[in-house]
Formats: structure tokens, C-alpha cells, sequence
């Protein structure tokens, strides 16, 4: 069974929806680089092993990379899954786990990197707001997109209820992306995703 190492720095919410998603993978490690963060309790609730490689100790961000690098290492991981890990990762970093480090990001990129994206939707009225699952590159909340589901943004609206629309497809569509992953059904063609035997193109689901 392939190995995941789980980065998070806080709620752990799709953590939790991938180790509750019966999925034929071994999650050797969640990492933390919050030593408060929710998600760690939950993953240890569920017999996962934690580690917390706290950013604020190091004194750099290569240092930080560097210890969370050996951390991760230590699993033999052979995907690692970003949920809801919030820190900026150089360019040195993801070319180490480039084709196997994935994220989630709460918008429909490439609209709307960064961060308080609930709020700048609403600020913006787009009527359609969603997340997507990435791989990712060296460009902050860019990279090949593997799957993503859209939801609509309704009038009384506000950042919380939109926020909680989005992310009950987060726990949908992450789980769906690792699946294909694991099993081997994706594959990357002038930079971007092929799901082989997807009924939707490019993975879309609504
Ligand atoms: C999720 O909404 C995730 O998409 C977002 O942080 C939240 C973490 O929640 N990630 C980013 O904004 C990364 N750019 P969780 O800890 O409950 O999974």
C-alpha cells in the first residue's frame, strides 16, 4: 500500500475526512508545524503517529524545510498531502517531492490564491466559488489541477456559511484525488492532469 505523510497546521479537517475515507493507503505520519494544532489529536485518536516540526524555532526557512524534510523522510512517504498546512514552501522543497506532494486550496484556481479567499469572493461577487486539489509547484497555489468542485455563492451569504459550503467538497473531492492517485489513474501531459477512466473530464465534480 503506498505511504502519506499529512502536513497540517490546524482544525485537521481533511486530515480527518482522508483517514476516514477507507482508503487502500498507509498514513504513516500527520505533521504539524503548529504545536497546538487540533488536527494532531485527531490523528493521534485515530492511531496515527504525530510530529511537530514548530517553524518558529528555526531560524530560517531553509532551516524550518530542512527539519521538516527529515521528518517526513523518516516515513518513506510516497505521497505528501498538504492539508490546511500553512506555511510557504521554497522552491528547494517541492522540487525534493515534486509528482508526489498534492494540496487543497479553497478557491477554483487559478482564481484567488493566497489567503481569506472566502471573504475576497464575496467582496468580488463572483457567483461561483469551490476548491481545488493541486500538485504542487513552485508557484504558490499554482501547479497541475486534479480535481475541483464548485458550489454556488448565494445572496445572504456570509464568510462562514460560504466557507462551510466549501469545505464539505473539500472532504469530498481530496479523498477522491488520493484515490486516483494511489491507484494510478492520473497522469501529468504538457503540465497538466489526465484521469484515465474519469467520467468527467479533467475531474470535475459538481
Ligand atoms: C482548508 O479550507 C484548506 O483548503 C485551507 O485551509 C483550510 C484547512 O482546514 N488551505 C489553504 O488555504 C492553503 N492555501 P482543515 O485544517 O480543517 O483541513
Amino acid at each position: 500500500m503506498k505511504r502519506l505523510v499529512i502536513l497540517i497546521s490546524g482544525r485537521g479537517s481533511n486530515m480527518e475526512a482522508i483517514l476516514r475515507s477507507d482508503l487502500p493507503v498507509v498514513v504513516a505520519a500527520v505533521i504539524s508545524n503548529e504545536p497546538d494544532a487540533r488536527g494532531l489529536e485527531i490523528a493521534r485518536a485515530h492511531g496515527i503517529a504525530t510530529a511537530v516540526v514548530p517553524h518558529r524555532s528555526y531560524p530560517d526557512r531553509e532551516a524550518f524545510e530542512r527539519a521538516l524534510a527529515e521528518a517526513i523522510d523518516r516515513h518513506a512517504p510516497d505521497l505528501v498531502v498538504l492539508a490546511g498546512f500553512m506555511r510557504v514552501l521554497t522552491a528547494g522543497f517541492v522540487q525534493r517531492y515534486r509528482g508526489r506532494l498534492v494540496n487543497i486550496h479553497p478557491s477554483l484556481l487559478p482564481a484567488f490564491p493566497g489567503l481569506h479567499t472566502h471573504r475576497r469572493v464575496l467582496e468580488a461577487g463572483v457567483r461561483i466559488h469551490g476548491c481545488t486539489v493541486h500538485y504542487v509547484t513552485e508557484s504558490l497555489d499554482h501547479g497541475p489541477i486534479i480535481i475541483q468542485a464548485a458550489v454556488p455563492v448565494l445572496p445572504d451569504d456570509d464568510e462562514e456559511r460560504l466557507a462551510a459550503r466549501v469545505l464539505a467538497q473539500e472532504h469530498r473531492i481530496y479523498p477522491q484525488a488520493i484515490r486516483w492517485i494511489v491507484e494510478g489513474r492520473l497522469r501529468l501531459v504538457e503540465g497538466r492532469v489526465e484521469v484515465a477512466g474519469a467520467k468527467v473530464p479533467s475531474g470535475v465534480l459538481c
